[in-house]
């Protein structure tokens, strides 16, 4: 096999570069201006660029998945669901369940379908829904035609069929893009056979006659969620999301606490992996696969309504609890006067990550939204601080401090859209144990008074207004009334992830 964990592929694009430009640099900057200009003409895509890529080793480049091919094909969830019941039902409606079918999703592929072509589009559905990106069902957007496989996004047979990793020979030498190989099982004498991967050393009569088992230590670590939990550029491979990257270089990885042991367990049990780094016993893990997208859950679950399916409906409403359980456990706020002559001149107000794993926020941090909402009234009434406040149509106010990044595109303009994304000009997320201090002014307060401040630490998928554009660009065919019973998008829901009052004096 080809893959490697660790090895790092010297990769001959870099080492060019190099000798370019020690030893030759006049010259080249000569070649680059004549890029410059010849820029236009080039292509947006397969041009010279500073991380060459071995197309032959990844053939769906810029998704970087590798199928280990033979006559064992992909199997749907629901054929596995008949010997596993408990996982399949924690896995249902869980944000890997409905990666593909994610109206979100489907919203700004269209967008990047559009922009882009398929040909670049196919990176998005790499992780989306690998399956029909190595089969080569999936063509664009939309739900229409598909196998059950492939509207199944994230499903058991891409997990359990995941046999290593290319994460030291991809582009950057790190993991990204879905840099993983699928190989659901193998050609044998009596025909193809299927293997599945997981934790426990293979057992007689595991599988049934249905599949072999494998042991894998890579099911037990970061390692098989990094390659899809790190999206990079297509092109320019800037990581826009670094949920691994950030893991990785926090106090958790140290300590040997992986993404399993927070994501794949009940709450009580995550808040035991956070607080007191102890890894779960085997028997605590479940699918659900649950961080912070209630969005997704509340969407989800007015669709099951819609389709009369109650049981799935109860499902979804108890993912989108624990999802808000899990923002609400997330983060703590502590508040602290700061007096200046023995009068009181700032409030402080300390943000802190207490229990996420990685960054808080992290992923699609130019898209979510973590911000403060800071009120202080003087003992009359009057307000002498006001920040983080929504307005009627759902915006925040202006100055409002919030915890996340502004994308920035190669002409240096603001951007939302991840094929445009080549840079962030602002990034503001708290490390995994960290935190950030945020100061307000008041003005001078005249003799001995109290202030009452309360502070809230609030938190929503996106913009109201991001939220609609996304949701108004679904491919046709996908008919929103029709699937979630909604006419126009909802205002979006905002969560409190902590909060905190307190009684401060104006002199010390
Ligand atoms: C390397 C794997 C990977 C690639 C490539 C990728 N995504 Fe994602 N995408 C993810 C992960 C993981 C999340 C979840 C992050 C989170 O919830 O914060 C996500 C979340 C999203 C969301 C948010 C969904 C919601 O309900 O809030 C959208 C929209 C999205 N991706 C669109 C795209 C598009 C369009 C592309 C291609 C341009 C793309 N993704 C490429 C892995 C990937
Ligand atoms: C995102 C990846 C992922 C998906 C999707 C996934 N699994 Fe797993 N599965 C894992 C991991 C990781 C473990 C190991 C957990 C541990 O450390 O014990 C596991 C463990 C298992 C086990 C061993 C017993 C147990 O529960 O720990 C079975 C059986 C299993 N999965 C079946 C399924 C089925 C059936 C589905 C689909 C309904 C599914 N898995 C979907 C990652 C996944
Ligand atoms: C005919 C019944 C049957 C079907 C269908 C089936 N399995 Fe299994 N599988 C078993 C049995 C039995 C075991 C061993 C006991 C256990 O872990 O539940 C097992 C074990 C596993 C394990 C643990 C392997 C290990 O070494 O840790 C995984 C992972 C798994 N199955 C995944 C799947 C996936 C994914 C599918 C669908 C593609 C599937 N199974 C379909 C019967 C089945
Ligand atoms: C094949 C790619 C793939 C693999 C492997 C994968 N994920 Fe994901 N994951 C995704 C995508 C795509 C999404 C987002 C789907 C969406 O929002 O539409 C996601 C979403 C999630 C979410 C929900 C985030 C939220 O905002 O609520 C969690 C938690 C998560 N993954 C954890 C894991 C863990 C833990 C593993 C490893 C055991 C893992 N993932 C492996 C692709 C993957
Ligand atoms: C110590 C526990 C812990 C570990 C370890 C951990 N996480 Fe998380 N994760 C959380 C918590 C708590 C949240 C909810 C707060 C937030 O959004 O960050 C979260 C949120 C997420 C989200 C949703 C982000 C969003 O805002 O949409 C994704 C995706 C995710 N985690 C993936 C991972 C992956 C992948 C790993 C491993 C590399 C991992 N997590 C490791 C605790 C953990």
């Amino acid at each position: 096999m080809t893959s490697t964990m660790n090895g790092r592929a010297v990769r001959s694009g870099r080492a060019v570069k190099t000798i370019f430009s020690t030893t030759v640099s006049l010259f080249v900057g000569f070649l680059l201006l004549a890029a410059g200009t010849a820029g236009l003409s080039s292509p947006a895509y397969g041009g010279p660029s500073y991380f060459s890529v071995d197309r032959e080793f990844y053939p769906y480049y810029p998704s970087l998945i590798k199928w280990d091919r033979s006559g064992a094909g992909f199997t749907a969830p629901e054929v596995c669901s008949g010997c596993h019941p408990k996982q399949y039902e924690e896995w249902t409606g869980s944000v890997h369940a409905l990666a593909f079918q994610d109206p979100v999703y489907q919203g700004e592929l269209n967008l990047a379908f559009k922009a882009v072509g398929h040909e670049i589009s196919r990176q998005c559905e790499g992780c989306h829904s690998p399956a029909g990106v190595v089969t080569g069902e999936i063509k664009g957007p939309g739900l229409k035609g598909l196998s059950p496989m492939a509207l199944a996004g994230v499903s058991c047979d891409i997990c359990h069929s995941i046999s290593g990793v290319t994460h030291g020979q991809t582009p950057t030498g790190e993991p990204e893009n879905g840099s993983f190989i699928l190989s659901p099982g193998k050609d044998t004498p009596q025909g193809p056979k299927l293997v599945k991967r997981g934790p426990y050393a293979p057992s007689d009569g595991c599988g049934m006659g249905f599949h072999e088992c494998l042991e894998s230590p890579l099911h037990l670590k970061a390692d098989l969620c990094a390659s899809c939990h790190q999206v990079y550029h297509y092109e320019k491979h800037f990581p826009i999301e670094a949920t691994y990257s950030e893991w990785k270089k926090g106090p958790y990885a140290q300590k040997g606490i992986h993404c399993q042991d927070c994501h794949m367990v009940e709450i009580e049990t995550f808040i035991r992996s956070a607080d007191t780094f102890t890894k779960p016993e085997r028997k605590e893990y479940r699918h659900y696969f649950n961080g912070a997208n209630y969005l997704l859950y509340y969407l989800a679950e007015a669709a099951a309504i819609k389709a009369g399916d109650k049981e799935l409906a109860t499902n979804l409403k108890a993912k989108y609890d624990m999802a808000v359980k899990r923002l609400q456990l997330a983060a703590d706020l502590e508040l602290y006067p700061v007096y200046r002559a023995g009068s009181l001149a700032e409030i402080k107000v300390r943000v802190r990550n207490i229990r996420a794993g990685h960054n808080l926020p992290t992923s699609l941090t130019n898209i979510r939204e973590m911000w403060l909402e800071v009120a202080a009234t003087d003992a009359s009434g009057k307000k002498v601080i006001i920040s983080g406040g929504l307005d009627n149509k759902g915006s925040l106010m202006p100055d409002t401090r919030v915890f996340n990044s502004d994308g920035m595109g190669d002409n240096f303009h603001f951007a939302v859209d991840p094929w445009v994304i080549t840079a962030f000009s602002r990034h503001d997320t708290i490390p995994p144990k960290g935190y950030r201090d945020v100061y307000f002014g008041i003005a001078p307060q005249k003799g001995q008074g109290v202030i009452t401040l309360e502070a809230r630490l609030r938190y929503r998928q996106a913009d109201q207004k991001i939220a609609e554009k996304l949701l108004a660009s679904v491919p046709a065919g996908m008919n929103l009334e029709a699937i979630y019973g909604i006419k126009k998008v909802p205002t979006l829901p905002v969560i409190d992830m902590a909060k905190k009052s307190a009684k401060i004096r104006t002199r010390k």
